[in-house]
Formats: structure tokens, sequence, C-alpha cells
């Protein structure tokens, strides 16, 4: 195949780029890509620890206001360069290259420590599907885990090969076909055990948490929460929707499919809600605060949940099948858009560009992964490794790399060129919110949320 081919910067083969088959395709794929680890952990705990329903609602609208115009403007710069992160802010405004590097550089970050990530899940999975649930739920078992360097490295080894095997098939027939398997199994592994969850003893106070909102609950620390948890989830600033934009036909409405993708990320999100909260405070006596564990939440106090459930080894297999399915459609997405980077640039054959990076990405998974065993004295700012890469990335690159995007959408290229692009598609109704937002409410809130989880990290303010 000539996909990809050609020499450096020359995008006279841009008519040869793999696309998805249409838009349900690239549903499928963004909402696979945004499904991932920050639904199904990040959010209950979040939610827990700001109030529960107040937290939810904020969430809801900042993501049918925020979300859906960075999302939009992501998809509409990727789909009007042809061309992925690295080279899209170039293509369309020479000064703005720069964007392209701090664009690439996010996923690079993020998605060796996620395959470390994706590992430690692989693990839990094999242990409950050997039927060791208790052992699981045993107060030393993740950090017994943690320590042996060998088992994780096993862990991060296969879970970088699946993605390896997946890229390798291409767009159509590696990423939306593996999203068209595993979205719908998710969806009703996530359902089903949600129900089991609600139904346990004392998991109606877990719900009424989550789904009824009480404003004594609502703070300024709240709404930065959900705002950088939407980032996340929606996969912005990560140059991901750009590089799939890039991949939409100009035929697919951009705006129908990004309210679609935001619909069901925010569906997952709360059947995730639903799934983990009331199984929380059944277990611990309505007490919220069992949530708020952090990274430990899943990893601790959920196999501790399964543990005293009947037919926990079943339970605890489910759930980790779903987190694997998550975990993995996102990872994709990640490592497919610094593929596709490589591909455009450098003109070098996708095949070559899925083992390169899969390469060097394992490689730089060593040093995270191991961050808890041989390299355990090493803390840079007060992080460990894996924590410092979440946080330089969260807190820091992708406020600033959303904020820079907004400039350029506003500034750089002018809100028009956007709304040019979205309206080849079909009509764009949101047209006048997606103004606003881009050009003075995103940029006011990104900032602050950039400001904020800085001095948060220095320990300057506390939430
Ligand atoms: N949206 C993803 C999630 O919720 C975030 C993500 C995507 C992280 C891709 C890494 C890679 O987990």
């Amino acid at each position: 195949m000539l996909l990809c081919r050609g020499a450096k910067g020359d995008y006279t083969m841009e008519k040869k780029r793999n696309t998805f088959s249409g838009g349900l395709g690239f549903v499928l794929a963004a909402a696979g890509s945004a499904v991932g680890l920050g639904n199904i952990w990040r959010f209950p705990y979040l939610a827990a620890k700001h109030g529960g329903g107040i937290f939810l609602l904020v969430y809801i609208i900042l993501v049918f206001t925020f979300g859906y115009s960075l999302m939009i403007a992501e998809n509409a710069i990727g789909r009007r360069s042809g061309t992925s992160p690295l080279d899209a802010f170039r293509k369309l405004n020479k000064k703005w290259a720069f964007l392209g590097v701090i664009s690439l550089l996010i996923p690079c970050i993020i998605l060796p420590y996620y395959d470390v990530i994706g590992g430690w899940v692989l693990k839990y999975l094999l242990a409950y599907l050997t039927g060791t649930a208790q052992a699981a739920a045993g107060d030393s078992y993740f950090g017994d885990m943690l320590a042996q360097p060998w088992v994780v490295l096993a862990g991060q080894t296969i879970y970088t090969l699946f993605n390896i095997v997946i890229l390798m098939r291409g767009v159509q027939k590696g990423v939306e076909r593996v999203c068209t398997v595993l979205m719908p199994i998710l969806v009703v592994l996530a359902i089903a055990i949600s129900v089991y969850s609600i139904t346990l003893p004392g998991a109606m106070e877990g719900v009424k948490y989550f789904l009824i909102p009480d404003f004594s609950h609502f703070s300024i620390s709240s709404v930065l929460a959900a705002m950088g948890q939407m980032f996340y989830s929606l996969s912005l600033a990560m140059g991901i929707m750009i590089a799939y934009g890039s991949y939409l036909p100009k035929e697919s409405s951009l705006e129908k499919n990004v309210s679609k993708i935001e619909l069901f990320d925010t569906f997952i999100a709360v059947i995730a809600g639903l799934m983990i909260i009331p199984a929380v405070f059944a277990f611990s006596g309505g007490d919220p605060s069992a949530l708020n564990k952090g990274p430990g939440l899943m990893f601790q106090t959920l196999p501790k949940v399964f543990a005293s459930m009947p037919l926990s080894n079943v339970v605890g297999a489910a759930f980790f099948f779903l987190v694997l399915a998550a975990a993995i459609t996102s990872s994709m997405s990640i490592m497919e858009t610094i593929v596709a980077c490589v591909c455009d640039h450098f003109g070098m054959a996708r095949k070559k560009a899925v083992i390169l990076v899969g390469v060097l990405a394992w490689l730089a998974s060593f040093l995270p992964s191991l961050g808890y065993s041989v390299f355990s004295g090493v803390q840079i700012l007060g992080f460990d490794i894996l924590d410092f890469m979440d946080f330089i990335t969260n807190a820091v690159l992708m406020p600033i790399c959303s904020l820079l995007t907004c400039l350029f959408v506003s500034i750089g290229i002018g809100v028009k060129v956007i709304e040019q692009e979205v309206c080849i598609s079909g009509e764009f109704k949101r047209r006048r919110l997606f103004e606003v937002m881009i050009k003075y409410v995103a940029p006011v809130f990104v900032s602050a949320i950039l400001i904020s989880s800085v001095l948060e990290a220095f320990g300057v303010i506390a939430f």
C-alpha cells in the first residue's frame, strides 16, 4: 500500500491517506478514545470527592458547551488540514508550527505511562480469571505487584504488543474494527455491573449522592476539577481529535458526530459512577471518602468491594475486562496519533512507523513502571515518575495546548475557517455558542485551570 509514503512535507499523497469508513466508524473510534480510564476510574472518584450530584451537573453543562466547542475545533483543524497534529497547525498558519510540536509531545508522554497502567489492568484481569479474588483484595497486593519489576514489565509488554498488532492493521481494519467490537461489549458489561451494584444492600444512598445535586456542595474548585476531567475524558488537547478529524470523510457531519461522541462518553461516565459509587457506599456503610483514594480506588478499594460480594471472581473479571477494553481503545488512539505524525511528517510507511513508535513507547515505559521498584528513589518535584508524567501532561501541557488552540482558532486562522469546515458537511447549529466559547470563555477558564493546578501541585493552595 502507498499509505503515508511521500517526501517530507509533501502533501500530494493526501488522497491516499487512511480514512474512517464513515461517520459511524469515526464516532465509534473517537468514542473508544474518549471512553477510557478517565471515565471508569477518574470520573467516579472526582464526583465523589466534589459533592456527587452537583459535580455531575456541572460536568454535563461543561461537556455540552465548552467541551463541545473544543472538540469541534480540534476535529475541524484535522479535517481542514488533512494531516496529523504535528503538521496541522503549520499547514493552516506557518507561524503556529510550534503548536504542532506541543500537540505531539503530549501523546508521547502519555503513551508510555498509559501502557504501564494497561499492564496492571491485565495482571488484575488474570487474577480474577484464575479465581484469586480474595488475594487481589489483600492490603499489600497492589504494592507487591508494583515492587516486582518482572511482573509489571511483562504486563506492559503484552499490553503494548496488543496495541502494535491492532495498529498494524490500519485505521479501518484495526482501530475502527476493534472499537466496533469492544464498545458494545463495554456498554453491556457496564450496564450489567451497575445494575448489580445498585441492587446491593445500602447502595441506594450512593445512587442518591451521585445523582441528586446538593447545591451546598458547589464550589469553584469543583468547577475546575470538572473542567480538567472533561478535557481528559473527551481526549482533548492530546492531538487525538486532530488526527481522527483528519481521517473523517468530508461528507460526514462534524457537528452531529461530535454530539454523539460527547453523549456516549458522558453516558459511560454516568454508568461508571453508578457502577462504582453505590458499590463502595454499600461496602463502606455510606462513606463517600472511601472513594477518595485516587488511583488506589481501582486497584485497592474496588478489589475489596468485589471480594465482599457473591460471585466476586466473575464480577471482578467482568470489571477488569471492561477496564481493559476502555484502556486499549484509548491507548491505541494516542499511539495512532503519534504514528500518524511520523507517517505524515517523515513519509514513513505505516507498518514501520507503528513498530518504531511501539518499540520506543515500550522502552520509555520502563521509566514509569520501574519507578516503584528499581527507580523508587527517583522523585521529580516530589512526584514519582508516573505521577510526574501525569502531572506535567494533565496539569501543565494540556491546558497550555488548549489555550493556544483557542488562540490559534480566534487569532491564528479566524473562527470562520472552522465554521466553513463544519458547514461543508451540514448545518452548524451551535455556531454562536462555539464562537463565544472559543473566543472568550474557554481561554479564561483554561488559564484558571492551569494556574490553579500548578499552585495546587506546589502546595500553595489546597482543594
Ligand atoms: N479519554 C481518555 C480516558 O478517559 C483519555 C486518554 C485517551 C488517555 C487516550 C490516554 C490516551 O481515559
